[in-house]
């Protein structure tokens, strides 16, 4: 292939031209912070952080006591300042939280909010956005409808969607027993997204989960997608803010290390994929460990309209305390909790640490893969 004919198209989001349309898909806890998505943007891809537990994180990055809506602020911050675009993701299911993540990143002028882990439905009406791209996650057409037309009543459409398959990290779309089916590759979930995405105004589709060559973005590009989110594959890079025995996990998984956990599994109720050998894993299926939720990022109302409710809370046997895994991941609270580790499918593929300026290299076709 010719130098020319590699060289990858951008992608125009909300009238902001991304020269690279590779998004660097958020990833919490801890992990897609602003180091990662500063060198993303500088590499003229979109570098996303992640919301996830973000008080907790840059409180302790800086000593200072920061509550939500200001570590947004912080982080968004900090990731557009080397130049560059640069947004974050707010999962859905960080219910309690998320209304005060999405007011400080708009109030920091991010460029896009990524928002999956349960439909965003109300997102366009928290704030006005202003030059922030909305951008749902969805795992299927009919998901996508239900956004649009939800969206179309409070006077907005999505900026773009980020189309997510069964082969991604973190949590999935998907129920167990539709994870494996030929219907939900995401080359065959594309086209009603695509066809959905036209009747609604002809906005951009991301498509993630799975994609991890500079062949495979052309395949998909091809296919009339405008761009990819990838997460696995910048999850092993200098920059992420994984520990460096995540990252060395990360490194040493093979295929058959790499499940989809759900009983016990994640307290929001979706399917999480990670690494069988994770301490806090291992701990979970053993049944070992005691309930104990102190972080109480997934909490939802109780009758009262009180944030006490956590399914991992009362009892540790169907689910595992996912915030402190996670957080143990980043380092937050190594020497108290056992670290828990997600991964995309890809993971059993990576066998080196990469520089994001390496990795984009290898993404945009200007140097041939160092590993595959
Ligand atoms: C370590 C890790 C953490 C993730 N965390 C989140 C998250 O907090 N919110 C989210 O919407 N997606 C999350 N994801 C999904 C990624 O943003 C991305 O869409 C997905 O991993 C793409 O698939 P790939 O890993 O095969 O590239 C995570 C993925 C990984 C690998």
């Amino acid at each position: 292939m010719s130098g020319n004919e590699s060289i990858l198209p951008e992608i125009v989001i909300k009238g902001k031209k991304i020269k690279v349309p590779v998004i660097q898909g958020g990833m919490g806890v801890g992990v897609s912070l602003y180091p990662l998505a500063s060198a993303v943007a500088k590499e003229g891809g979109l570098g996303i952080v992640s919301s996830a537990c973000l008080d907790r994180l840059v409180s302790k990055r800086t000593g200072k006591k920061y509550n939500s809506y200001e570590a947004a602020y912080e982080e968004v911050s900090r990731a557009k300042s080397a130049g560059g675009y640069a947004g974050i993701n707010i999962m859905g299911a960080l219910v309690r939280d998320y209304n005060d993540s999405v007011k400080g990143a708009l109030d920091a002028g991010a460029d896009a909010i990524i928002s999956g882990a349960g439909l965003p439905l109300n997102l366009p009406a928290i704030q006005p956005p202003k030059d922030t791209a909305l951008i749902p996650i969805v795992s299927s057409a009919r998901a996508l409808e239900l956004i649009c037309k939800k969206w179309e009543r409070l006077g907005y459409r999505p900026d773009a969607v980020v189309l997510e398959g069964p082969l991604a990290g973190g949590h999935l779309g998907f129920k167990m027993d539709q994870i494996d089916l030929e219907s939900n590759i995401l080359e065959n979930l594309f086209s009603p997204v695509k066809d959905m995405a036209i009747k609604y105004g002809d906005f951009p589709v991301i498509v993630a989960g799975g994609i991890y060559t500079h062949d495979d973005i052309l395949t998909f590009l091809k296919m009339g997608a405008d761009g990819v989110q990838m997460g696995t594959r910048f999850l092993a890079t200098e920059e992420s803010s994984a520990s460096d025995e995540y990252k060395q996990a990360v490194i040493s998984a093979k295929e058959e290390d790499i499940i989809v956990g759900h009983d016990p599994g994640s307290p929001c109720g979706l399917p999480f994929r990670v690494i069988k050998q994770s301490p806090m894993y291992v701990s979970a299926i053993k049944r070992l460990r005691q309930p104990k939720c102190d972080k109480g990022y997934v909490l939802l109302k109780d009758k009262e309209g009180k944030f006490t409710v956590c399914p991992a809370k009362e009892s540790n046997e169907h689910h595992f305390c996912i915030c402190n895994g996670l957080l143990s991941s980043a380092g937050y609270n190594r020497d108290k909790e056992e670290p828990l580790y997600t991964v995309g499918t890809n993971a059993a593929r990576v066998d080196t640490i990469l520089s994001v300026k390496t990795l984009m290299e290898e993404l945009t076709g200007k140097a041939p893969a160092a590993a595959l």
